[in-house]
């Protein structure tokens, strides 16, 4: 059956290029790595919405500094983290390091030069999250042998928090997608159905979140976006309306969510499991 609607080709236009190249990650890694660790608690949670075992291989496709892989390491054998940015990556080998984890393998290749079978094994499971490689729905599926997983903001995003922080002080950086609609998870949803796999929808707690003494702390603790002096009254004040009094000093915090799309692949028997629905 034709399809009425070209969903990838509405995907596609809807894309911003340059995306998914390395010139602009390089530059915005240490800020990346830094928003990482104000988003812990939320990790926790994603990882453990992956259903991961033990014994399995998993792959994180536009890994970033690691926080997902890193998170990850110690509930499966293997992560094998790949980014097309070296310095995301050298930011997840250092945090690895830092963190004796040992089982993050960093794989600096971009997913357009990515084949499988051939300079990529098939894993366990696959992770896309926030990543622009669900330009290739294809090649995440065929990378998988169990499942996949692609998650995506579906609130406030890093980048509106990071454009909260610095607004006023720089120019914003350039948006993953022109604000149309339908968003992008519903993008994905149907050209993956386009494509006959039938993903589940869920939504999950994300967000941003950290304990501070005092305001003095809080704001030590953004150095990494290095706020020229002359800007760091805009910075306070922007700052601010993050955080709120909790046991005696101030919890930043912003509320977010995400949506997670997955699917499983086809039982060794050849036939794809059915929906509960129709289970005994
Ligand atoms: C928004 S970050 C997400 C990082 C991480 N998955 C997370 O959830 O924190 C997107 C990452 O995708 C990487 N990326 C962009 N285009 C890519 C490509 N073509 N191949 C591999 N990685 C890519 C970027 O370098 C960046 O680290």
């Amino acid at each position: 059956m034709r399809n009425l609607i070209d969903w990838d080709l509405l995907a596609e236009m809807s894309a911003t290029p340059g995306f998914d190249q390395a010139e602009m990650w390089d530059a915005f890694a240490r800020r990346y790595e830094g928003y990482g660790r104000l988003q812990s608690e939320a990790t926790r949670l994603h990882v453990h919405a992956l259903g991961l075992r033990t014994d399995d291989s998993l792959l994180d496709v536009g890994a970033g500094a690691g926080r997902l892989s890193l998170a990850a390491a110690r509930h499966v054998k293997r992560v094998t983290a790949l980014d097309v940015s070296g310095e995301m990556l050298a930011a997840l080998r250092r945090n690895a390091e830092a963190a004796g984890i040992g089982n993050v393998h960093p794989l600096h290749l971009s997913w357009r030069d990515a084949h499988v079978g051939d300079n990529l094994p098939v894993h366990d499971v696959v992770v896309a999250a926030r990543s622009p490689a669900t330009f290739d729905l294809r090649k995440l599926d065929a990378a998988a042998r169990r499942a996949v997983y692609i998650m995506l903001f579906a609130g406030p995003s890093l980048k509106e928090f990071h454009d909260a922080l610095i607004a006023g002080i720089e120019s914003p950086p350039p948006a993953a997608r022109a604000r149309l609609q339908p968003s992008g998870h519903v993008l994905i949803f149907n050209r993956l159905a386009a494509m006959g796999i039938e993903a589940s929808v869920n939504y999950v707690p994300d967000g941003f979140s950290q304990w501070y003494p005092d305001q003095a702390s809080a704001i030590a603790d953004f150095e990494w976006l290095e706020i020229p002096a002359a800007q760091r009254d805009r910075f306070r004040s922007n700052l601010l309306q993050f955080l709120a009094p909790e046991r005696g000093g101030l919890r930043l915090r912003l509320a977010s969510r995400s949506v997670m799309l997955w699917w499983t692949k086809a039982a060794p028997s050849g036939q794809p499991p059915l929906p509960p629905r129709w289970q005994a």
